[in-house]
């Protein structure tokens, strides 16, 4: 029997890639691949890259510097090892990724990984092929959901993409270029997906797009649906226990999805809400198309909706022409919605994109100094958000071995790791935790007296704000 073909995938950026990978692995299984951890000794190496900043960009060519003496000590041994470099650094740069790294074989954009098994083909007869043109057919329609045991080793929380691309159009943002405009997989296609996810073991889904709730996909009967109405239907499969989703989008925040909040049980009280900024010149100035006064209502109807219900968002530090004025009115909004976290970035001039072109280009120490002040209000908020955990009971769905042994981790309703002493066995139960110790990037805890029968995914009283 000949020996199977060894792949590795390594992701970059966002969660869209991390399911990307695994359905581009899953795709490849059905060529004979398997997946290793083992980059020196794969046949394949799949680097799925981002480009949301430059920094992320510029990873892909030190690793492509690191993977030459691989494919070298290959070539020497008489192996073939193929690079395939996928991903939006592929969309936004194509050939001249070719040009500044001569070992890549393929180059794929985002919405053209189904095509991979044409493409390997092409690169084993010697062509270096690069697919970036938007492909007409849906790579969704073109890859089958995963094998039972591809789920299984993935665990018990899984991502679901049913959304992508974007037609906002953010002046300091590539995602429009790179994954194009938004399109939203049909019902049907999701719920089979859920479906088989939910049979393999799966007890939580996050359902991810990049504008996840601008999602307005077909559903049966041929009825548009919104991210609410879908969520709902999901939350009904039987198997899942919990729902979430992100990134959403403040302007597509409506009423179906606040409803969904304060109805589904199984909907998670957990908000990825990017704002950005604090200032609404800013806001103007980045095309974000809501101010700060929509933001904090809207903040105000989830909360209204469902009490307990805890935000994040991800903000830009020294966005072109950003004063100390605008930046304090963003250190303002991290206090006065109190996150219970968030990511900070430094604004990154992407080529082609309006804002890398404004004028008032803020120097990088301004931006140093602001992004320090704004991760300390956001730790600070992330703490309180953390302390107010303390001494009340949590449901826990228990994920992976912890970090001690005879410790499990799991997730709570607000996504904070937790770890608890559990026998593995435990893993896919939802757990009461009572917690008793605040780390500084998990909660600890202990098992609260259990519900009695076999239901332990009624969902538990938690904190309140
Ligand atoms: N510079 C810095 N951060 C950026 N983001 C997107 N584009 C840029 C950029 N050019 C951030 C935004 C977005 C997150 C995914 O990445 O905050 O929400
Ligand atoms: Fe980028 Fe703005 Fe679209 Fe988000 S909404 S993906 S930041 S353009």
């Amino acid at each position: 029997m000949s020996e199977a073909r060894k792949l590795h995938v390594k992701s970059y950026g966002c969660q869209m890639n991390a399911y990307d990978s695994q359905r581009m692995a899953d795709l490849l299984a059905g060529q004979g691949f398997v997946e290793t951890a083992a980059a020196e000794t794969a046949e394949l190496v799949i680097l799925n890259t981002c480009h949301i900043r430059e920094k992320a960009a510029e990873k892909v060519y030190s690793e492509l510097g690191r993977i030459r003496k691989w494919k070298d000590r290959a070539a020497a041994e008489g192996r073939r090892m193929t690079i395939a470099v996928a991903g939006c650094v592929a969309q936004a740069e194509g050939e001249e990724i070719l040009r500044r790294a001569p070992l890549v074989d393929i180059v794929v954009g985002p919405q053209n990984y189904h095509r991979l098994p044409a493409l390997l083909d092409r690169a084993e007869r010697g062509d270096k092929p690069v697919d970036t043109e938007f492909a007409a057919e849906s790579k969704f329609d073109a890859i089958p959901p995963a094998g039972g045991a591809a789920i299984r080793r993935r665990g018990v929380a899984a991502f679901v993409t049913v959304q992508e691309g974007c037609d906002k159009f953010c002046t300091f943002c590539v995602v429009p270029y790179t994954r194009g405009a938004e399109i939203s997989r049909p019902v049907e296609q999701i719920i089979a997906e859920v479906r088989h996810l939910a049979r393999a073991g799966v007890r939580e889904v996050t359902l991810i797009g990049q504008n996840v709730n601008a999602y307005h996909g077909e559903g049966p009967g041929g009825r548009t649906w919104t991210l609410g109405r879908l969520l709902r239907r999901v939350a009904e499969i039987s198997g899942i226990a919990r729902v979430r989703y992100f990134t959403s989008h403040p302007r597509d925040v409506d009423d179906s999805l606040v409803a969904a909040h304060r109805e589904l049980g199984q909907l998670m009280p957990y908000l990825h809400l990017p704002v950005q900024s604090g200032s609404d010149r800013v806001l103007a100035a980045m095309n974000r198309r809501h101010g700060r006064a929509d933001y904090l209502r809207i903040v105000a109807r989830m909360r209204e909706a469902r009490p307990d219900m805890a935000f994040s968002s991800d903000f830009i530090v020294g966005f072109p022409g950003e004063t100390e004025g605008d930046f304090e009115k963003t250190l303002e909004l991290v206090d006065e919605i109190g996150y219970a976290g968030a990511f900070s970035f430094k604004y990154s001039p992407r080529p082609g994109t309006p804002a890398a072109a404004m004028a008032d280009q803020v120097p990088e120490p301004v931006k140093n100094e602001r992004l320090a002040r704004l991760q300390a209000a956001i730790e600070r908020n992330q703490a309180a958000f953390n302390a107010r955990c303390l001494g009340t009971t949590l449901p826990v769905l228990l994920e992976k071995p912890g970090r001690r042994p005879g410790q499990l981790v799991g997730r709570s309703p607000y996504l904070q790791p937790v770890q608890i002493m559990l026998p593995e066995s435990r893993i896919g139960d939802i757990v009461p935790v009572a917690v008793t110790e605040i780390g500084v990037n998990s909660l600890f805890g202990s098992l609260a007296r259990e519900p009695s029968g076999s239901d332990r995914t009624a969902p538990l009283l938690a904190v309140g704000s």
